[in-house]
């Protein structure tokens, strides 16, 4: 088995998939290979297409994952492809010291799209290390030491984003500080002022919508009240929009519709459209100070590598596209539909939808109910993984440019897989679940297809905008999160 179609091919080449994961064992993470062929997802990707990945068997699987929403736009998107294959003639990592051409004009263009306030970017390689650089950023302004985050959340691995997270990924390393690090209950205001109370955090760093812990909506009004008691105790807010940047709550930054102006922003996963790694803190003047007192105190040699901030920047193009936001909230309606649908039929099983766009959770009733569901839908055809920090949930992150067909398909997978899951969750007889209900057929829907061409793209565009301008589907910001 070999990388096929590659000049290179000879350098990865396997006998059969069987040697190739034993020797993944070997040689690369013995834990997590065994771990994905216990949980019946024995993945090892191949091909990669729009929203279609293989298995190097040869086995289609439509994409729900995304890895966290780095394919976001699809796999290998022709768009960004072109980007870094023209900035590949041009440019290559660049030089970390010196100012750049790539860099400040993918700074300029986040700032240009950023929340208000947002005066400075600085620039990572991994969603950790822009989480390190906001956890320092604030540090310095505040000239304090504590850092307040939710239980249950998820930051990164890195040297300072691993302690605002679960003890289980800093114990082992013994990076726990829990003098440094404090941790409250998500939608618990009283404990968030109590943890700010003294005076001496220097920032709080919330998810917009925690995706490890499978994406509990923030209550209305909580995400506000939390960066207003930011402000009273001299605090600041660092928004993580890992996974809910780009477009993925049907706005291009999901805290905007929280009324929320943070003072750091982080992004990445999908920011480069998954072809290049790049990640960006976006900072107000006062959180960037140190960018003016000692701009060699944090350096990243691939910190903002030039072609990773060329796909950025087309990244940024794509997704800001009128027709790509409301396409977005054309594909959530249509999932929003579909799977009320279901759950109509088992609610005492599929128990909930957590939504807001095109972030979702399926929730199910038994504690590691996610696996179940994420096992079936494998074998039929869709990859869509379980929540680490809640395994009673399904992460359901459909792309930003699905066409219909596949979203259909993807929905009757789902159906499929749920009523599959349920048999195997009460096999050992935990469940007391009644018969499935007649819920009829699907609702009839338009959803429209995003066009590669940019002439059609611009009918497409027009037709969404006469469609919005008719009252059908106007989407006011915020208007889509739901919890069910
Ligand atoms: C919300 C959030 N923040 C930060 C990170 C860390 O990003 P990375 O894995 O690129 O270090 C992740 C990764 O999954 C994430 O989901």
């Amino acid at each position: 088995m070999a990388w096929d179609g590659s000049t290179t091919g000879e350098l990865v080449t396997f006998a059969s998939k069987a040697e190739l994961l034993a020797q993944a064992e070997r040689y690369w993470n013995p834990d997590k290979t065994r771990f994905w062929s216990a949980a019946g997802v024995p993945l090892v990707i191949g091909r990669r297409e729009g929203y279609v990945i293989h298995d190097v068997t040869g086995k289609p699987l439509i994409d729900m994952h995304l890895n966290g929403g780095t394919y976001n736009l699809g796999h290998r998107n022709p768009e960004i492809i072109a980007a870094v294959t023209e900035a590949m003639d041009y440019f290559d990592v660049g030089n970390h010291h010196f100012p750049s051409i790539a860099r400040t004009a993918l700074a300029k263009a986040l700032i240009g799209t950023g929340p208000e306030g947002m005066a400075k970017v600085m620039f990572g390689s991994g969603g950790g290390e822009a989480i390190d650089m906001a956890l320092k950023s604030a540090r310095h302004a505040t000239k304090r030491r504590k850092i307040v985050s939710i239980a249950k959340a998820y930051h990164g691995h890195t040297g300072l984003a691993v302690g605002t997270g679960d003890e289980r990924f800093a114990r082992l390393f013994l990076a726990d500080r829990p003098d440094e690090f404090t941790h409250v209950p998500f939608n618990d205001l009283a404990a968030m002022e109590k943890a700010l109370a003294a005076g001496d955090a220097a920032a709080v760093i919330m998810e917009t919508i925690p995706a490890t812990y499978g994406f509990p909506l923030p209550a209305p009004g909580y995400l506000k009240a939390v960066k207003e008691l930011c402000e009273a105790h001299g605090a600041l807010y660092i928004a993580d929009e890992v996974q809910t940047g780009l477009m993925r709550t049907g706005e291009l930054w999901g805290i905007t519709k929280h009324g929320v102006a943070p003072d750091l922003l982080v992004t990445g996963k999908g920011l480069s459209g998954g072809m290049y790694p790049v990640t960006a803190v976006l900072a107000t003047e006062r959180a960037a100070a140190w960018l003016e007192a000692d701009g060699f105190a944090h350096m990243s040699t691939f910190g903002g590598a030039e072609v990773g901030c060329i796909a950025a920047l087309r990244c940024l193009e794509i997704t800001t596209r009128p027709e790509v936001r409301a396409l977005s909230h054309h594909i959530a309606a249509f999932f929003t539909a579909g799977l009320d649908r279901i759950r109509a039929k088992y609610p005492d099983w599929f128990t909930g939808v957590r939504q807001d766009g095109l972030v979702m959770g399926l929730e199910f009733a038994h504690p590691e109910g996610a696996k179940f569901v994420m096992r079936r839908l494998y074998q039929r055809g869709v990859w869509a993984i379980f929540s680490t920090l809640d395994p009673r949930v399904l992460q359901y992150k459909p792309g930003l440019l699905l066409d219909q067909g596949t979203c259909a398909r993807i929905l009757t997978a789902t159906e499929a897989a749920i009523c599959e899951a349920r048999e195997d969750a009460v096999a050992p007889g935990q469940l007391p679940l009644s018969r499935p209900a007649e819920t009829g057929a699907a609702p009839a829907f338009d959803l429209p297809r995003y066009p590669a061409d940019p002439g059609a793209r611009a009918v497409l565009a027009q037709r969404l905008a006469t469609w919005a301008a008719g009252g059908e589907a106007p989407y006011p910001v915020a208007s889509n999160a739901r919890e069910t």
